[in-house]
């Protein structure tokens, strides 16, 4: 028997409601694979606990998850209660960095019975490789001054250490795919670190020999996810960059609700930790419609963490097959909630 420790951190919003439902599935699958154990512990870190003790984790808190085997969040950030850049870096970004969770991989590719917004989207099938804790997200900087004359310094960080590290992780996965890595870049336009980071990508592709590769410009890179996603095997990004193109990427599967997400600590020091692309989406809050997928496919990556590939394969085909059934949120244009599209994938799993 294999049992898995998975710390589970719903948040904020609609955290609370597709954790659980994700959770289920994994529950349906452990019924069905009598080898395969989740013991859950539930920890409710969130804005409302910042209210409550004035930080929105309690101070042994990565001393709690260290040892868990994975990590399952939903989402953090409840910008009524608790500013955004508090509560964030308070729990979300500390976790990634803490635990050296340096890569953050997120597929994008469309599913049966999904309509995307692009009118030719044909099959595109990519995964972008966001380097996870540096770059833009820093904490070097300051503000100086105070009314006109105010001023925001916000330097941008990047080790050699640290591309080299994204670069090769998307090579590898390259290796196993379409065998193409794309460079996110803006060296035309960020005159110290997009240079360096091409100067990086030049070297490291050397040992990759049988890897195809471009570099394109962030700004026209993002035009080729809308017009040309189809081009694209693995692309590399730095943190922001790799942000920003993972919501279009989660845009051209139709919705932002279905995108999954991992943040891998490489070295297997610390647990990994798996959180969908989507925020705690305060809009669609307590309604019963949250789409679970995105949190439910984030599982189907915990369960390819765990070596458990074939089984997170079957999930992906039970999701696509209750999304080609047409049982859908509204976000994707359905009629049903949270609990119907759980209970439809849930179900496909027990007759297994
Ligand atoms: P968001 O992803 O929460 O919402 C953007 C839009 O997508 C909203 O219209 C929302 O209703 C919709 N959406 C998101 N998830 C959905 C789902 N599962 N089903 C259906 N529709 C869904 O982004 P935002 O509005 O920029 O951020 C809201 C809060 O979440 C902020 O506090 C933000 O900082 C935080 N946030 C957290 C994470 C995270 O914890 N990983 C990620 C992004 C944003
Ligand atoms: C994400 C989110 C986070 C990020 C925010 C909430 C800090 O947008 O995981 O995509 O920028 O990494
Ligand atoms: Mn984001």
């Amino acid at each position: 028997m294999k049992k898995l420790k998975i710390a589970s951190l719903p948040g904020d919003g609609v955290g609370k409601e597709v954790v659980p439902a994700a959770q289920t599935v994994l529950k349906a699958i452990s019924d069905v694979h009598g080898g395969l154990r989740f013991d859950f512990t539930e920890y409710p870190w969130s804005c409302e606990h910042y209210l409550k003790h004035d930080q929105m984790m309690p101070d042994d808190a990565l001393d709690k998850l260290k040892d868990a085997d994975a990590i399952f969040l939903g989402a953090v950030g409840n910008q009524k209660l608790v500013p955004d850049h508090i509560s964030l870096w308070g729990m979300l970004i500390k976790i990634r960095r803490e635990f050296e969770q340096v890569i953050n991989i997120r597929p994008a590719k469309l599913l049966k019975g999904i309509t995307s917004p692009l009118a030719n989207p044909k099959d595109f099938d990519l995964l972008v490789v966001r380097e996870n804790s540096e770059g833009e997200y820093s904490e070097v900087g300051g503000r100086i001054f105070r009314g006109e004359d105010e001023v925001a310094i916000q330097n941008a960080v990047f080790s050699r250490r640290g591309s080299e590290r994204a670069m090769r992780y998307a090579f590898e996965l390259a290796a196993k795919r379409k065998k193409h890595v794309t460079s996110a870049t803006k060296s035309n336009g960020i005159v110290h670190s997009m240079p360096f980071w091409d100067e990086v990508f030049q070297s490291v592709k050397t040992d990759y020999p049988d890897i195809g590769t471009d570099s394109q410009h962030i700004d026209a890179l993002a035009a080729f996810f809308v017009t040309q996603p189809q081009r694209f095997d693995v692309i590399v990004a730095s943190n922001l960059f790799g942000d920003v193109l993972t919501d279009i990427g989660a845009a051209i599967m139709g919705s932002i609700g279905i995108a999954p997400a991992a943040n891998i600590n490489v070295n297997g020091k610390y647990p990994s930790m798996f959180e969908p692309v989507h925020g705690s989406a305060p809009d669609i809050v307590g309604k019963g419609i949250a789409n679970p997928i995105g949190q439910i496919w984030t599982a189907k990556l915990m369960l390819d963490h765990f070596g458990e590939e074939e089984l997170g394969n079957k999930l992906l085909d039970i999701i696509e097959d209750v999304t080609a059934a047409g049982i859908l949120t509204p976000d994707l244009g359905g009629k049903y909630g949270t609990k119907e599209v759980t209970g439809a994938i849930a179900e496909r799993i027990l007759k297994l």
